[in-house]
């Protein structure tokens, strides 16, 4: 009988079909310039066509650059927010347009049905293990600093959170000041000296919310005429290369790995959403804790 209809088969996108604009933050920090080049290089390896803004740290230009993806009319668009909020009004614009929207790394507090997908870390559970590890470097008694990230960012807040409710199961541990360095080495160094001038040999430990911070608090700690690893026990988070090096000398103590490397993942998950294929609303990367007694057997594995 000729009465059955051809079933048409769909013709799915490939990675060469799409075209992606991505809103970065800038390059504050390794764990962030790493993360670039792990979205540009997987972009060139799959032949992607995909256009990467770098904000240089302002809201302002990553909302332009998302308003310029939507009137090129991208597949889909990524963006990593450098702060938690103001972005309800071109979020919605983005899903006005119908395009898919992933937030990579950092998140943003908007309401579910404004983006996509969200891949990136659990910062809060991040904050914990650096808790965890400074109570056990310091038995659970002493006085910390904190070296805060980018004031109002994800990871900063969701840090910052895991590590205070890490806290009250330790009452031998407070936290005498925070300070924010802004993600980035000098300033971690500028602020853990203002620190040091203020509060001197009182000071135990050292949280700080990314490594280029630590690395920079490091260095004022030795100018200042301690011995950071061992005077100031030191913890931070990423788990860059420099990391595994300062602990290797002795200097750093553990730091909590955030993997930067989600340029495979990002593509793959736009892939499925120009396909109009289901995803998670929340994929997280494995990750670590490292320590100095195996940092010289990582650092050849380390990837970033
Ligand atoms: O959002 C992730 C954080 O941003 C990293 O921990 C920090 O190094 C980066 O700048």
């Amino acid at each position: 009988s000729g009465a059955l209809s051809t079933p048409h088969a769909v013709k799915l996108k490939t990675y060469p079909e799409l075209v992606v604009g991505f809103a970065q933050i800038g390059a504050e920090s390794e764990w962030r310039t790493a993360n670039t080049r792990s979205i540009q290089t997987t972009a060139d390896q799959l032949g992607i066509e995909l256009d990467l803004s770098d904000a240089q740290q302002q809201q302002a230009n990553q909302i332009n650059a998302i308003r310029s993806f939507i009137a090129q009319g991208v597949d889909v668009i990524g963006v990593s927010p450098v702060v938690e909020t103001g972005w309800d009004e071109v979020f919605a614009e983005v899903k006005q347009a119908g395009i898919p929207l992933i937030l990579l790394d950092r998140s943003a507090n908007v309401p579910a049905e404004l983006y996509s997908v969200r891949i990136g870390s659990d910062f809060v559970e991040e904050g914990r293990r650096a808790c965890g590890e400074l109570a056990r470097l310091l038995d659970g008694q002493g006085s910390i600093v904190v070296l805060e990230g980018t004031q109002g960012s994800a990871p900063m807040l969701g840090r910052g959170a895991g590590f205070q409710e890490c806290l009250q199961t330790y009452p031998g541990l407070h936290v005498l000041a925070s300070q924010s360095g802004d993600f980035i080495r000098a300033r971690g160094k500028e602020e853990m000296a203002a620190l040091l001038q203020t509060h001197g040999n009182s000071i135990d430990g050292v949280f700080a919310q990314n490594d280029d911070m630590a690395l920079g608090a490091i260095e004022a700690i030795e100018e200042y005429g301690l011995r950071p690893g061992i005077d100031i026990k030191i913890v931070s988070i990423d788990a860059v290369r420099a990391a595994f090096e300062a602990m290797i000398a002795g200097k750093l103590n553990a730091t909590i790995e955030c993997n930067p490397l989600l340029g495979p993942l990002f593509f793959a998950t736009a892939l499925n959403l120009a396909n109009d294929l289901p995803v998670e609303k929340w994929i997280k990367p494995d990750e670590g804790v490292y320590r100095q007694d195996t940092a010289a057997q990582e650092l050849p594995n380390r990837l970033y």
